[in-house]
């Protein structure tokens, strides 16, 4: 196979792999290849995948054959992220077609990997390398208004369902100097709103300091106007963050917090350890140094065993809280993990019902959220145009879409005064600065 000249990247799954797919590309940037507009006019195809849910490994082999050009012919394959790192050598077993198999934590390798390919030699890489990809990546390009910055990668908690601890490894943090370089990199290619990334990116920590040292130095950087941060564990809530949503006026009011279920029997279960009441007291706390934050959430319904009544108190739980919005899913059981040889694993029927149960009282709330700030006058990030004439889309700050109508240009943040609301967006009308 000839070295391949350009490439794409497909991203699937969690914001980490949106970010981990654009470092890829960089990479291979500075490496002298191009970017295609899509994958069929690529030499060279890389599947970022994610392993966390359902029949994701499946997934990818599907995607794979579907590759196959109509001449026969195949681009180079690199099968990346976390069924990567989960399945290693048995990919190119099982699908020929595959070049390259390279893990979440050796992807700075990927142009080796290419040019060992090339030269028809074995190219798989699922090492956890002691040595950071960080330092091994070249700069950032221009990435858009809103950009991600991996901070903290990897997990400890061990919750009894997840891959994540097996795929992507122990929990490391970025150094903070390294994190603040990049930072000040991205707003200069234009970014106005870094979301810090990480499994568990309030277990951010460099020596004494914690994720809220991190984000108060970003807020520093003057062209930055907002920070978010996304996703954290209820136990790693430090006094420092949430006295941040009081104090750091870039910090936007906005908390993605997994709870996963409102029983405390299934808690214990997911090793989770923490309790409902615990993480609605935080939600008290929070709200303290906060009142307008809006909630988010993780929810798995039909963990083994869960029983209906178990299933009401995380319904409970989600009126108590009044999630803005939330993510919900049905229990997955991931090979190797301990909770995939639980006894009583529920069937899908059971699942399905409970999911919609559950997908309806988040609707709801979020469409009473979004019913609530009609008539709020606010700041909208302004991202990309909209489909009508003249309608741009952007995000409130509470991380809602806002569609408008105005002349400014993406990255703009103008005021604006909320007037409509969906189940999923909520309607602005630009406010027009009176005449002097
Ligand atoms: N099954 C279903 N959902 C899962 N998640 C993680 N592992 C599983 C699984 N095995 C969900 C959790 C987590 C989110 C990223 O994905 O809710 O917070
Ligand atoms: Fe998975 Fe639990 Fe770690 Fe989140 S905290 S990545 S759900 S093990």
């Amino acid at each position: 196979m000839s070295a391949p000249h350009s490439f794409h990247v497909k991203s699937f799954g969690c914001q980490m792999n949106v970010y981990d797919g654009q470092r890829m590309a960089e990479l291979l940037e500075a490496d002298g290849l191009t970017a295609a507009a899509d994958a069929d006019a690529a030499d060279l195809v890389v599947l970022n995948t994610c392993h966390i849910r359902e029949k994701a490994a499946e997934k990818v082999y599907s995607d794979i054959g579907r590759l196959k050009r109509e001449d026969g012919s195949s681009p180079m394959i690199a099968v990346a992220g976390c069924v990567a790192q989960a399945e290693g050598a048995e990919i190119p077993r099982r699908a020929r077609a595959v070049d390259i198999v390279v893990g979440p934590q050796a992807y700075h390798r990927l142009p080796a990997l290419v040019a060992a390919a090339a030269r028809g030699e074995s190219a798989i890489d699922t090492d956890m390398p002691a040595e950071s990809k960080f330092a091994a990546l070249p700069g950032r390009r221009r990435v858009g208004p809103s950009a991600f910055l991996t901070v903290q990668e990897g997990c400890d908690k061990f919750c009894t369902y997840c891959v994540v601890p097996y795929t992507r490894g122990a929990e490391i943090s970025r150094p903070f100097a390294a994190v603040l370089d990049e930072a000040k990199a991205l707003a200069d290619t234009g970014a106005r709103e870094i979301s810090l990334l990480g499994q568990n990116v309030n277990a951010w920590g460099d020596g004494d300091r914690g994720l809220h040292d991190l984000i108060e130095a970003i807020a520093l950087i003057p062209s930055i106007a907002r920070i978010r941060y996304t996703t954290s564990h209820p136990n790693d809530m430090a006094e420092g963050l949430i006295a941040a949503h009081r104090d750091v006026e870039k910090l936007m009011p906005f908390l993605h917090l997994p709870v996963q279920s409102g029983s405390d029997r299934v808690l214990k279960a997911m090793n989770r350890s923490h309790d409902a009441a615990a993480y609605l007291r935080l939600i008290e706390r929070v709200r303290a140094a906060r009142p307008d934050i809006a909630i988010s959430g993780d929810f798995i319904v039909g963990f083994p065993g869960e029983t209906e009544a178990e299933f009401a108190q995380t319904l409970a739980l989600v009126e108590a809280v009044g999630h803005a919005q939330a993510f919900s899913f049905k229990y997955s059981p991931r090979p190797g993990t301990p909770a995939a040889t639980m006894a009583d694993q529920l069937p899908a029927a059971v699942m399905d019902e409970r999911l919609q149960r559950l997908q309806a009282l988040l609707n709801a709330q979020q469409h009473a959220f979004n019913r609530a700030s009609v008539g709020r006058r606010t700041e909208v990030l302004i991202e990309r145009t909209g489909k009508l004439p003249g309608q741009k889309l952007g995000k409130s700050p509470w991380l809602q879409s806002v569609h408008l109508q105005t002349e400014a240009a993406i990255g703009d943040i103008v005021a604006v005064d909320i007037v409509t609301a969906g189940p999923n967006s909520v309607g602005g009308a630009e406010v027009v600065k009176a005449a002097a």
